[in-house]
């Protein structure tokens, strides 16, 4: 049974407060989490507080619904009764950065009790082995960096790595190489809210230059690196046209000719968020056309959020979702968009945002919930530290 629930204000690594949550049992389990935050949010995520207002509403309203109420080794009945305190649709009452922060260490201090790895608890005894691909952010722009590429995030996809950990460094070694490219050319090397790279460039050169680099370190590596993008297009959306700094603008046709030209030429592994997060049906048409080999994830489209996706399976949006625990608000809702995802052949993407915390929960949802990808950044400590945990979830599982 839960018997402590504590909330503090700590710190994020853009310097921005967040909620951290302690929860402790009467069996003397403990669990310690923290919500992340995004810049580019979509626009029908549920409602992040300002984390003073947050912890004062999660004290008032959904503390007294789990002290010696629910165990927390019961992950449905913790989320249940965050919803029943919040009262909304979308955690504007509690805000959704109590509320995931509060389940998240709730599942820790379920795990600590059963003595079992978080990864374990999620997925239970018949879970397989599974381990989820990491994509790798190494150049980027858009809300995440000033004066770069209009493209938010270009993605090292080290998609025939043999193991969790050497895709992992094959990342971080993509990473690298776009560093010596970029200094080569006399690039000033600035880095974004992430840690990838943040250059001056166009976006055509930034094609170029993650081509080079991933295609020289996976003849390294012996293995295939390909790439691919979060474009996330709903910042660039704009009176019905999606707006490219430096270049003409693009009508929805022109938008979907374009993503789907890029993928022929670079032969792109991913194109997240390709399109403006309330058009499914051109999210439709480009999976129509280039779907059957490239995965067309919906982030800002879908928002981890069951009804959205099941939209966007009836009209064949994508074949696959990104998933954020805080966009929905609980572990619960993050693990049914991923299986209803999955009982429709949609590939989940397990997510950070881009600003973060050490918390490494996401880590082990990725392998407890046997999601084929996890998007957590490269090199930024922040990022590290669920690179890490995979690593050594790898050795034990
Ligand atoms: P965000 O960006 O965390 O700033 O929303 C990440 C993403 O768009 O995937
Ligand atoms: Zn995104």
């Amino acid at each position: 049974l839960i018997t402590d629930v504590r909330l503090r204000r700590v710190l994020d690594s853009r310097g921005n407060a967040t909620v951290e949550a302690d929860v402790t049992t009467e069996s003397g389990g403990f669990g310690r989490a923290a919500a992340p935050s995004g810049a580019s949010t979509g626009e029908h995520e549920a409602i992040e507080l300002p984390a003073n207002e947050a912890i004062a509403s999660a004290r008032e309203h959904a503390v007294p619904r789990l002290v010696g109420e629910v165990y927390a080794g019961n992950q449905r009945e913790v989320d249940a009764a965050l919803h029943a305190a919040d009262g909304t649709e979308n955690f504007s009452e509690i805000g959704a950065n109590s509320a995931v922060a509060i389940s998240m260490a709730a599942a820790k201090a379920g795990a600590d009790v059963l003595g079992a790895p978080l990864y374990q608890h999620l997925g239970g005894t018949f879970r397989g082995d599974q381990f989820p691909t990491p994509l790798g952010n190494v150049v980027g722009g858009g809300e995440h960096a000033e004066e770069a590429t209009n493209i938010q995030e270009f993605l090292s996809a080290p998609v025939g790595a043999p193991s969790v950990t050497e895709a992992v460094f094959a990342n971080a070694q993509v990473h690298a190489r776009i560093g010596e490219i970029l200094e080569e050319k006399g690039v000033p090397a600035n880095k974004g809210d992430e840690g990838a790279w943040a250059p001056p460039i166009g976006d055509d050169e930034a094609f170029e230059i993650v081509d080079q680099a991933t295609t020289e370190v996976g003849d390294e590596l012996g293995f295939e690196i390909s790439f691919g993008l979060d474009m996330a297009a709903a910042e660039m959306y704009e009176d019905g046209e999606y707006v490219y700094e430096g270049e003409d603008n693009r009508s929805t046709a022109e938008q979907i000719d374009y993503v789907a030209e890029m993928v022929d030429e670079y032969d792109m592994a991913y194109v997240e968020d390709p399109l403006d997060e309330n058009d499914f049906e051109a999210f439709a048409e480009l999976t129509d056309r280039v779907g059957d080999r490239t995965l067309i994830c919906g982030d800002d489209l879908y928002v981890t959020n069951v009804e959205r996706l099941q939209e966007g399976i009836d009209k064949g949006s994508s074949n696959s979702i990104l998933i954020k625990p805080n966009q929905i608000g609980t572990l619960s809702d993050a693990v049914d968009a991923i299986e209803l995802g999955a009982r429709h052949g949609i590939q989940s993407v397990v997510s950070h945002r881009s600003g973060e915390t050490e918390d490494t929960t996401i880590a082990h949802l990725a392998v407890g919930a046997a999601a084929p990808y996890i998007k957590t950044g490269t090199v930024a400590g922040e990022r590290t530290a669920k690179l890490n945990e995979l690593i050594r979830i790898e050795e034990q599982a």
